[in-house]
């Protein structure tokens, strides 16, 4: 597998299609939006360029691998002849279920389609076709230039060959996979960090500790390089309400519930750095 084609090119997308051009394949990226198509070279550009001046990647190659992206706003045309799709459009159920739908008419019978969403399990999304035996679910993690994990989660009608292919893929983008046998809400390591964020929650709820020093704590204790509160702040706290929220409402699970404080910090459009103010100033 040398080709893939990557369907949406936001802020997973674009870095996907980056990523796997930094390892020699040549990749086709795929979105509706021109703008977007535009936005996705002009990041990608910049971010390869900062590594040039870093001295951690020589021009040639950076200029080899931002031209191994070729940006096709045409799906049937982005499709043609492939061998392996990733999709990372919005987060949406009934969009995803249509693109599938549209990839099974238009891509090869062999390729395989994966979906980089972070909640829905790839049978939801499979049965859109009829080869659900070639869907599975690729979970790569913002951002993808530098975040070295990708859960690849098999429905239950994943084939082996298609997770063989799917971890294989990862491997040759130079991400590491791990494989999740079992379609899960949060998959393993949302599941791992929502347990954990929740029990901070109800540390800093129960007034055992400030939330400054159960980030420390953590920091120090633990050597995550952001504690609960400040990785909040980073991906944005509505980000991490909505997660909870999700996780609540599937599992119907007290141990989901958003806290009341991240609520009100959400209500009072406190969210963190992109707001100037979450739970720590900026
Ligand atoms: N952002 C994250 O931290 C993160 C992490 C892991 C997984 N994900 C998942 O990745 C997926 C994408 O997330 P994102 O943050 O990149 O979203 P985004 O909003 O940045 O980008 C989505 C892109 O999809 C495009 N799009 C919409 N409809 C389309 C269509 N019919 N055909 C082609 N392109 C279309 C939009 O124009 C946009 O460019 C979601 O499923 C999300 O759950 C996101």
């Amino acid at each position: 597998m040398n080709q893939l084609t990557v369907i949406g090119a936001g802020s997973m997308g674009a870095q996907i299609a980056q990523q796997a051009a930094l390892h020699g394949l040549d990749v086709i990226l795929n979105d509706t939006s021109e703008q977007q198509l535009r936005k996705a070279a002009e990041s990608n550009r910049g971010h390869l360029m900062r590594r040039v001046e870093k001295g951690k990647l020589s021009e040639a190659d950076a200029q080899s691998a931002l031209g191994r992206v070729r940006q096709v706003a045409d799906l049937a045309e982005a499709v043609h002849g492939t061998e392996f799709v990733i999709e990372a459009v919005f987060e949406d159920l009934d969009l995803k279920r249509s693109i599938f739908a549209e990839l099974h008419r238009v891509a090869p019978a062999g390729a395989v389609l994966a979906s980089n969403s972070s909640t829905m399990g790839i049978s939801k999304i499979a049965d859109a076709t009829t080869r659900p035996e070639r869907c599975v679910n690729m979970h790569f993690f913002y951002p993808v230039l530098v975040m070295d994990l990708v859960e690849v989660v098999r429905g239950p009608r994943t084939s082996d060959e298609t997770t063989e292919k799917a971890m294989a893929m990862a491997r040759a983008m130079g991400r590491t996979p791990v494989l999740i046998n079992k379609e899960i809400d949060g998959f393993v390591v949302n599941r791992i960090l929502h347990a954990a964020t929740q029990e901070a929650y109800r540390l800093l709820e129960a007034g055992v500790a400030g939330y400054e020093d159960i980030d420390v704590a953590v920091e120090k204790g633990l050597k995550w390089p952001m504690g609960p509160f400040r990785l909040g702040d980073f991906s944005g706290l509505d980000v991490t309400y909505k997660a909870r929220l999700h996780m609540f409402n599937v599992t119907g699970d007290e141990r989901y519930r958003p806290s009341p404080q991240l609520e009100a910090k959400v209500k009072a459009g406190k969210l963190g750095r992109k707001a100037g103010e979450g739970w720590y100033k900026y």
